[in-house]
């Protein structure tokens, strides 16, 4: 279908929603309803939202340029037109030295495009103007078209009220007569201010070892970070942050971040031009890509999200998070507060049975836990990780008249009941896979490597993609689940998808997660009171996009409260706590066999959403008193933790002996802070903490959670004080932890 985009609207919109007067810093910046207008005298785009201004234009050749990304202007101060740059010599024309909005590879650009393409005449040339534009909803959307050829391009933009973080996509269409193929295409490509002094923040990492930030300098040249594995990969997240001026903060200084909303292989270029110009580039990775379009086809790119803070690295977190639980889960603002959950697999991994996993129920219910999950082993032949997996009925060995019993047994405790389930997956030892061995990604006649000693099903196939709904939906219908443990446990090798057309082949990079999310949204249409945590090998697949159909993630299999600590951190620049799952298990932990106590293990977990992984079967009545008093303790603290502001205070970055967190409470009441040390020396103190985000002008009164105070440590005082002298914590010795719940006096 043809869009008539050619008529030009001049609109104010009215987005957002106004918030109340006591909201804290990150959501101050809602007061101001955010606008989406055109300039038609200077031919100009101006978002407003938030703290934030977003202005691109039409320049005189017809192109998009961004005119401004960064605080927020006056309504009158005057922006653009946009011109283009006259260029660097005969080597860099105006076309490459522009901040381009959206290029097509073609005319004069030499720079990194948002889109290539090649024609079945052997065209490759793809210059995209300014059409048109109009209003949708909420929404900005900017037709280009090519100069000669039918294809479009409608750039997308959304604007989010509270954090003015933009969200911007491409539909690619061709309406010409003949096959296109496009072979990269972006999101969107955003433009910082020209300048020498960036660096840029990204995350990166490997099983047991996720969300190690890093940071570098950004200089003339690009910058890659991705995957190619067809899904998220934990080697990179899809995160950036930028910032200008050089010494990175936690409350000070301008940042530029984004993150994209895409669970396939992805890429993000960050480029330098030779005007120092950076730009940062993002949507589908472009290796072994190609999106065959037939005449009348299209392409929807994921959104790409962006924002901008004046406030240091810390605000730029707390606006992400904010957004994420407002704007990007699926249920947004009434998501539920997340349960205290148990989970069976470290406990007794494979070897699962009824009266065992009845043990388990009957001891977590005793601790205060909300929610039981029994993971991997309950289904087909699945005693290890070398059969089962694409055989989804209960193994009736382990649980003779199938989860029923179980289930009500748990119900009967007062807890939900979920299970783990890894449905993208086959072993080739399974009835699945000995009937449909076509079903798994593979080039015919050539080997099929396995990971994990599985392979991956292509869910590109309609008629997998149909199994695998059909085989979750009757799940959820025939037993009484209100969790999934949704699990991902390798990489994609030998994509092949040889049932199509060698032109259609490759499609498959994009149709596995269009299908994969389309299998969620059914599933969670269907059955609105299940939950979903993404989990992929740990924290291999947390980004924008999954996040936007689950409840919770996975951030890692390193259950080591110490390593956690860094873990966590990471995972903060770029995530909300509020979905961050984080077990207490065994001391001490299989991963790397360091001992702890039972306290610093339930200190470092509470920082996210709460969950008991051990064999509570072996707890000594003294551990369980412990459990039940940090479990009840987490439910007065947890909607601080999981949906308030997060302070970084101390960071346990480069294997730094400290660290310590504090998160307050939206509404200002409550303040919770965490503090840690790995490694002690007996001669040093630890240094005082000195909170952030508390009302100066009220009282707050501390209790501790764990630990001690020094002596002369006033039982009450202001917010003023608790910010600026701080609170002095008796922490000496390894792995030491302590936490301190701050309440509000009076109303
Ligand atoms: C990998 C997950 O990250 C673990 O938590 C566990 O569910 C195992 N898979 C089960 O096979």
């Amino acid at each position: 279908m043809r869009h008539s985009m050619g008529k030009v609207y001049s609109v104010a919109l009215v987005l957002g929603l106004l918030l109340g007067a006591a909201a804290p810093a990150a959501a101050k910046a809602a007061s101001t309803a955010p606008t989406i207008r055109y300039d038609a005298a200077h031919k100009l785009f101006r978002i407003d939202a938030a703290q934030v201004t977003y202005a691109f234009g039409v320049d005189p050749d017809g192109m998009l340029q961004t005119v401004y990304w960064g605080s927020r202007l006056a309504a009158n101060d005057p922006l653009g037109p946009a011109r283009v740059s006259p260029g660097h010599a005969s080597f860099d024309s105006p076309g490459s030295t522009s901040p381009q909005e959206y290029a097509g590879w073609g005319g004069r650009i030499t720079i990194q495009p948002d889109l290539k393409a090649h024609f079945a005449d052997g065209n490759r040339d793809l210059v995209l103007h300014y059409a048109g534009h109009r209003i949708d909803g909420d929404a900005l959307e900017v037709e280009l078209r090519d100069i000669r050829l039918d294809v479009s391009v409608t750039l997308r933009y959304t604007a989010d009220p509270a954090t003015g973080i933009i969200g911007r996509s491409a539909r690619i269409e061709n309406h010409t007569a003949q096959a296109m193929t496009v072979d990269e295409a972006s999101a969107a490509s955003w433009n910082l201010p020209a300048g020498d002094n960036y660096s840029l923040r990204y995350l990166t990492g490997a099983w047991a070892r996720e969300w190690r930030l890093q940071t570098r300098a950004i200089v003339p040249g690009a910058i890659e970070i991705g995957s190619r594995r067809g899904s998220t990969g934990d080697q990179n997240n899809p995160w950036f942050a930028i910032e200008r001026g050089g010494q990175w903060n936690e409350e000070h200084g301008e940042v530029w971040f984004g993150a994209l909303g895409w669970s396939g292989s992805w890429r993000m270029r960050i480029d330098q031009d030779v005007l120092h110009q950076v730009r940062i580039t993002g949507g589908f990775n472009p290796f072994d890509f190609a999106y065959r379009l037939a005449p009348g086809q299209s392409l929807q790119t994921p959104v790409f999200y962006a924002g901008y803070t004046a406030d240091g690295i810390g605000e730029a977190s707390r606006l992400m998070h904010r957004f994420e639980i407002d704007s990007v889960l699926p249920a947004r603002a009434d998501t539920k507060l997340r349960p205290v959950l148990y989970n069976s697999w470290e406990a007794t991994e494979f070897k699962v049975d009824e009266a065992g996993q009845e043990k388990l129920a009957e001891a977590a219910a005793k601790l205060g836990v909300e929610r039981f999950v029994i993971d991997d082993g309950w289904f087909g032949a699945r005693n290890s990780d070398h059969a089962g997996l694409g055989d989804w009925t209960v193994n009736r060995d382990k649980f003779p008249h199938g989860l029923t019993p179980l289930i009500g047994k748990v119900h009967g405790l007062g807890m939900s009941f979920g299970l783990w389930v890894e449905p993208e997956m086959v072993n080739p030892d399974s009835d699945l896979y000995r009937a449909h061995p076509d079903w798994a990604l593979h080039f015919d006649g050539r080997p099929r490597s396995e990971g994990r000693n599985q392979l991956v099903l292509n869910l590109a196939r309609k008629d997998v993609a149909d199994y695998v709904y059909g085989v979750l939906d009757r799940l959820l219908s025939e037993n009484d689940i209100q969790f999934l443990k949704w699990d991902y446990n390798r990489n994609w090798t030998e994509p092949g998808w040889p049932e199509v057309a060698p032109e259609e082949q490759q499609k498959v990079y994009v149709a596995f997660v269009d299908n994969l999310y389309d299998i969620i949204r059914r599933l969670r249409a269907r059955h609105p009171g299940v939950e979903i945590e993404s989990c992929s090998g740990g924290g291999a697949r947390v980004d924008l996009g999954i996040m936007g159909l689950t409840d919770e993630v996975w951030p890692s299999d390193n259950t080591d409260p110490s390593d956690r600590l860094s873990i966590q951190d990471g995972f903060t620049y770029a995530y909300a706590p509020g979905v961050m799952m984080a077990w207490v298990t065994g001391s001490p932990n299989w991963v790397n066999q360091r001992s702890s106590s039972l306290d610093f293990r339930f200190l470092s977990s509470m920082q996210g959403g709460l969950g008991i992984g051990a064999n509570i079967l072996e707890w000594t009545p003294e551990e369980n008193a412990t459990a039940q008093r940090y479990v009840a303790e987490y439910k007065r603290i947890r909607a601080t933790v999981q949906r308030g502001l997060l302070y970084r205070l101390l960071s346990p970055r480069d294997d730094s002996p400290r660290s310590a967190t504090a998160s307050v409470a939206a509404d200002g009441r409550q303040a919770v802070l965490f503090a840690f040390q790995r490694q002690g020396h007996e001669a040093e103190t630890y240094p005082a903490l000195r909170l952030r985000g508390l009302d100066p002008k009220a009282r707050y009164r501390y209790r501790l959670i764990h630990g001690e105070a020094v002596e002369g440590t006033p039982a009450e005082a202001s917010g003023a004080y608790w910010m600026n002298q701080g609170i002095e914590l008796k922490i000496r010795g390894d792995l030491q932890a302590a936490g301190v719940v701050f309440e509000r006096v009076g109303a």
